[in-house]
């Protein structure tokens, strides 16, 4: 069997890449390399094509469908930083919910009947209470997160109409690397805080810089919930199981469950690197809930998930062996 990731040339989509060819799949890559990188594209494995091109570009799809057995789209490709989105929405709501309706449109004419789509805790907002279930309202606080949102009413309607059922995994904080070092995170303009934290140490930057420290958390600071990238990849794994088993359209939480604070991050760096890194506490940035930590019961439950990276440590210790092997990104 076969499927196709968009936007697996990207930090999450090149980790899924890399635990799927571990089954007998047939990988179909299509990227247009604004945010991803050619070098975490495994071109030499037989089992994967690479077209590069933008998902809104009906002609690719359709010969990528006519040409190639695919039962189920992975859908990575999007833009996904929350402060751009304010500045810029509409380049949101173009690339990433008008990037939707595009790859549906192809999906329909092409019959191809599932999809998995990466959505986001940025879909809930300012939470009412902790941890978020699936059931919480969806109040998003930003551009990017209401095109996330946009993107799994879209799913809703087409599911009826047209029975293209999808799974949606909404993402906390994607964190980590591959254990093996060969892939991680490397983003053209960082604005995530763990490879930031990880500058200080490898010689890049003076200090971090935290971002409020007047937050109602027991600290001040902000509290996230960090997932590592392999554990979200093996949960596209599980979706697809579930989607090949027949199984209905769904939404699932992926996180660790644990909240840790910026501080206790930092702290959590400095125990990994051994090294004391530098700390200025400055302004909030504006739209940073306080505190998003997940419920992820029911992608236990239902689709068989379990995170194996569960130590903030370990997960931050990946982080480090791939920036230490690869300071300057894919560049080096
Ligand atoms: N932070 C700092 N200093 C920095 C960078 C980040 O203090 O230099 C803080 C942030 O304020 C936040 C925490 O570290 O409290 C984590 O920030 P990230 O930018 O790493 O991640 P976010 O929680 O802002 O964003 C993540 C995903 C988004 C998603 C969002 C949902 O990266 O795609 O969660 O709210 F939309």
């Amino acid at each position: 069997m076969g499927v196709l990731v968009c936007g697996g040339a990207g930090y999450i989509g090149s980790h899924f890449v890399k635990e799927i060819l571990k089954r007998d799949e047939d990988v179909v890559i299509i990227d247009n390399l604004s945010t991803g990188h050619l070098e975490s594209i495994p071109h030499q494995n037989p089992r994967v094509k690479f077209y590069e091109d933008d998902i809104r570009n009906p002609a690719t799809l359709d010969e990528i469908f006519s040409a190639n057995k695919i039962d189920t789209v992975i859908h990575f490709a999007a833009d996904a930083l929350v402060g751009e989105s304010v500045e810029n929405p509409l380049k949101y709501f173009d690339n990433n919910t008008g990037g939707m309706i595009s790859l549906l449109e192809s999906m329909r004419d092409s019959n191809v009947k599932q999809i998995i789509f990466s959505s986001t805790a940025a879909t809930y907002g300012e939470p009412k209470s902790i941890p978020i279930l699936e059931t919480d309202p969806n109040e998003p606080t930003n551009p990017y997160g209401e095109s996330k949102l946009m993107m799994e009413k879209i799913m809703k309607w087409v599911d009826q109409a047209y029975g293209i059922r999808f799974v949606s995994l909404r993402y906390f904080n994607a964190a980590g690397a591959s254990e093996d070092s060969s892939i991680g995170e490397a983003h053209l303009c960082e604005t995530h805080l763990i490879p930031l934290i990880l500058r200080v140490p490898l010689g890049q930057s003076d200090h971090i810089t935290v971002f409020g420290g007047d937050y109602d958390t027991p600290d001040g600071t902000c509290i996230r919930d960090y997932i590592h990238v392999t554990d979200l990849a093996d949960a596209h794994l599980k979706a697809i199981d579930y989607l090949r088993a027949g199984k209905s359209s769904d939404i699932f939480n992926l996180g660790n469950g644990q909240g840790f604070s910026v501080k206790e991050m930092i702290s959590a760096a400095e125990k990994v690197t051994g090294q004391k890194i530098k700390t200025v506490i400055g302004d909030r940035r504006p739209g940073d809930p306080a505190r998003l930590v997940a419920s992820s019961e029911k992608a236990k439950k239902i689709l068989g998930w379990n995170p194996k990276f569960t130590s903030i440590e370990k997960i931050i210790e990946t982080a480090w062996n791939w920036h230490v092997k690869n300071p300057k990104g894919y560049e080096s």
